[in-house]
């Protein structure tokens, strides 16, 4: 759920992870395309509308080729992507709570409890960078294509990358040249 920054380098791990099908969801059509770019086996596009999640639901389990999904990553951390999120995982399944978005969340918990689907969490910083730094020296992940933007280091640029940084849109990675 999500291709921002988070889900699409969510999406890289997974590869190399060895996960034979990964499907990424989001609202906006440009991040979607850069997720097929990276190696999406499919994507589907979804509204924000909470009324539209068992239909959406049910799309994503077409494209993924499954009746649920066994692991999902919630890369945006909003009441409507936990609760697709919940909603899309197979009896027994998992899912990983990686984008950060509010304190509170109001999501359909009974039925996945019913399911057995398992909630995790990951704050991405304690005991990564070792793994991270071997996927990348390996070759395994190229994070490259994340990047579409490049700045230097003046006070007017650092402001402008920030401005970029936060207007999201097609700013993915917004990096400073040293
Ligand atoms: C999540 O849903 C609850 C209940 O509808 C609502 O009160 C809350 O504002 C929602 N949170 C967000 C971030 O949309």
């Amino acid at each position: 759920m999500g291709a921002g920054p988070i889900g699409l380098v969510t999406l890289l791990a997974a590869h190399a992870f060895g996960a034979p099908r990964v499907v990424v969801v989001d609202v906006d059509d440009y991040r979607l395309s850069v997720a097929n770019n990276l190696g999406a086996d499919g994507v589907v596009k979804v509204s924000t509308n909470m009324q539209d999640i068992p239909e959406e639901v049910e799309r994503i389990c077409e494209v993924m080729g499954a009746v649920g999904v066994h692991v999902t990553f919630d890369c945006a951390g909003f009441n409507k992507t936990m609760s697709t999120a919940l909603s899309a995982t197979r009896a027994g399944g998992r899912v990983c709570l990686v984008g950060l978005g509010h304190n509170e969340m109001t999501v359909p918990l009974t039925p996945a409890a019913a399911r057995e689907v398992d909630i995790i969490g990951i704050f991405r910083y304690k005991n990564t960078w070792p793994l991270c730094i071997e996927l990348l020296r390996s070759g395994k992940i190229d994070v490259k294509p994340l990047i579409t933007h490049r700045f230097g280091f003046s006070q007017k640029e650092v402001e402008e990358a920030f401005e970029t940084s936060v207007r999201g849109g097609d700013a993915i990675k917004v990096m400073f040249n040293l």
